[in-house]
């Protein structure tokens, strides 16, 4: 057994546009790192953090990196001590599914280190634990695709099912984040808890077609269906600019897009890397026109989720 390892884990985009909670897909950058080390002194230790501007917990029963190497300690029956070190590369309330980076990185860099008893599978629960940890819900949409890569479908929670979809190998996806904070648990409650029915079927009828433009590398098909008639008339509003930013990327071609997880970042997919650099540009001009600083990212989709890099 190796002594030490360090894994990097990528942000996510979770919902695509019409899944809340059920679609997410992976980007190459940026991603979190985490070195794990096995120590003579017992229990979970987080002895650095770095990257959050000291405003991540420590202890690491509140710490979604620290609980859910708690939580895998556990389920293995093993007393082994672990020393933690996190590296936050990603901002914290930006919606690029940050703590699930780090958490996922946490869990596989654990699983390794002692093995590799569990498969992906059964890890996906220990980090949805810290998921529930730094939000109150203990949703699956950033930390399936951040722990599979790719693009991934929660068909159902309860059972907890996991779909692995293709994407069309062109795709690219192009992120911006402005630099204002959104806590996802304040985004989750201003959402309505009922809607009304001929919603749900626009709905529905987007999320079947996302995916069977996924299925067919149909870009049309995608672009049609990247719609959100529930959750983005009712977040858009946290973000200043979100309509001329989404229509300025929209005018130089991107297919379509739309809120980041829950923002405030927002993404747009485009057919080829040209396109998807225009977008980020006519982004990140409209929020300078604001006033609001941002940084862009542009990756095609990550198909390999968390990798060992040290
Ligand atoms: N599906 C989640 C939401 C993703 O939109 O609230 C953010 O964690």
């Amino acid at each position: 057994m190796s002594q030490s390892i360090k894994v990097f884990a990528p942000a996510t985009v979770a919902n695509v546009v019409c899944g809340f909670d059920v679609l997410g897909f992976a980007v190459h950058s940026p991603g979190d790192e985490v070195v794990l080390r096995l120590s003579d002194k017992p229990g979970v230790n987080i002895i650095k953090i770095d990257g959050d501007e000291g405003r991540l917990p420590t202890n690491p029963e509140k710490n979604t990196v620290g609980i859910s190497v708690i939580k895998f300690l556990e389920k293995i029956g093993s007393t082994q001590g672990i020393e933690i070190e996190l590296y936050k590369k990603m901002p914290l309330g930006s919606g690029l599914g940050s703590s699930s980076a780090s958490t996922v990185a946490g869990v596989f860099a654990i699983n390794e280190l002692m093995g590799g008893p569990l498969s992906k599978e059964e890890l996906l629960p220990f980090a949805m634990e810290g998921e529930r940890l730094a939000c109150g819900s203990a949703h699956a949409d950033n930390v399936a695709p951040a722990l599979f890569g790719g693009f991934v479908l929660v068909r159902s929670y309860n059972p907890l099912d996991i779909i692995k979809l293709p994407s069309p190998k062109g795709l690219y996806c192009t992120l911006i984040h402005p630099h204002i904070e959104v806590q996802t648990k304040d985004a989750r409650n201003i959402l309505p808890k009922q809607i009304d029915l001929q919603d749900a079927v626009e709905q529905w009828g987007n999320v079947a077609g996302l995916i069977s433009g996924l299925y067919q590398s149909d870009y049309s098909l995608i672009s049609r269906s990247l719609k959100d008639v529930i959750v983005e008339p009712v977040r858009s509003v946290l973000i200043p600019g979100f309509h001329q930013v989404k229509n300025a990327a929209l005018d130089v071609g991107a297919l379509g897009g739309g809120i980041s997880g829950s923002g405030p970042s927002i993404f747009v997919l485009s057919t080829n890397e040209d396109i998807a650099n225009k977008a980020a540009k006519a982004m990140e001009k409209e929020f300078l026109k604001l006033g609001i600083g941002n940084d862009t990212y542009i990756s095609q989709i990550n198909p390999k989720g968390p990798v060992v890099i040290g």
